[in-house]
């Protein structure tokens, strides 16, 4: 099984919309049953919200409903996770600094790490929250792609 967990700062913007979209693209395949995804934040500010109102507008209008109740990273996801998927830099230090063995480390990746093009590698998805609604539509079509790719990725590793 591929245990996919992602993570932001809150959980309620970038994270759950990575993990609803996986979901659904999940859902319309044979193996479903093979993916375990999950999202949670590295901040406390948010546990137990619904994504927020502006991500779930905006997913609404791109066919996607999204239910994640909001957690926080606990150590314990390097253990139940075998992907760690983070939206940005900072939190990624954020989510090493808890990493207690190089088998953890390699399991940390930026989700943009999965954009097809060279030069988007490697910088953040940004962060929507303070932003405008503009904001929104870019990190859904950041995350589109980018979930798209991961996708396809682990799917020739099982093929394989
Ligand atoms: P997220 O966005 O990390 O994509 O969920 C944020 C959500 C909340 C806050 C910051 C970023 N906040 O400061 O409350």
């Amino acid at each position: 099984m591929k245990k996919i967990l992602f993570v932001c700062l809150g959980n309620i913007c970038r994270s759950p919309l990575a993990e609803g979209l996986m979901l659904s693209k999940i859902s319309n395949m044979d193996n479903e049953e093979q993916f375990k995804i999950d999202s949670c934040g590295t901040a406390d500010y948010h546990i137990g919200e619904l994504p927020d109102e502006r991500t779930r507008e905006n997913a609404q209008e791109n066919g996607l409903e999204l239910k994640h109740r909001a957690r926080q990273f606990d150590a314990s996801d390097f253990n139940r996770f075998d992907h760690i998927l983070v939206m940005d830099n900072a939190n990624k230090m954020k989510i090493i600094g808890f990493a207690t063995s190089e088998e953890h480390l390699q399991k940390v990746q930026l989700m943009r790490d999965y954009e097809t093009e060279i030069n988007l590698q490697g910088i953040d998805v940004p962060d929507p929250y303070y932003g405008g609604e503009e904001g929104f539509q870019n990190v859904y079509d950041i995350l589109d792609r980018c979930t798209e790719n991961l996708l396809n990725y682990h799917l020739q590793a099982i093929e394989n």
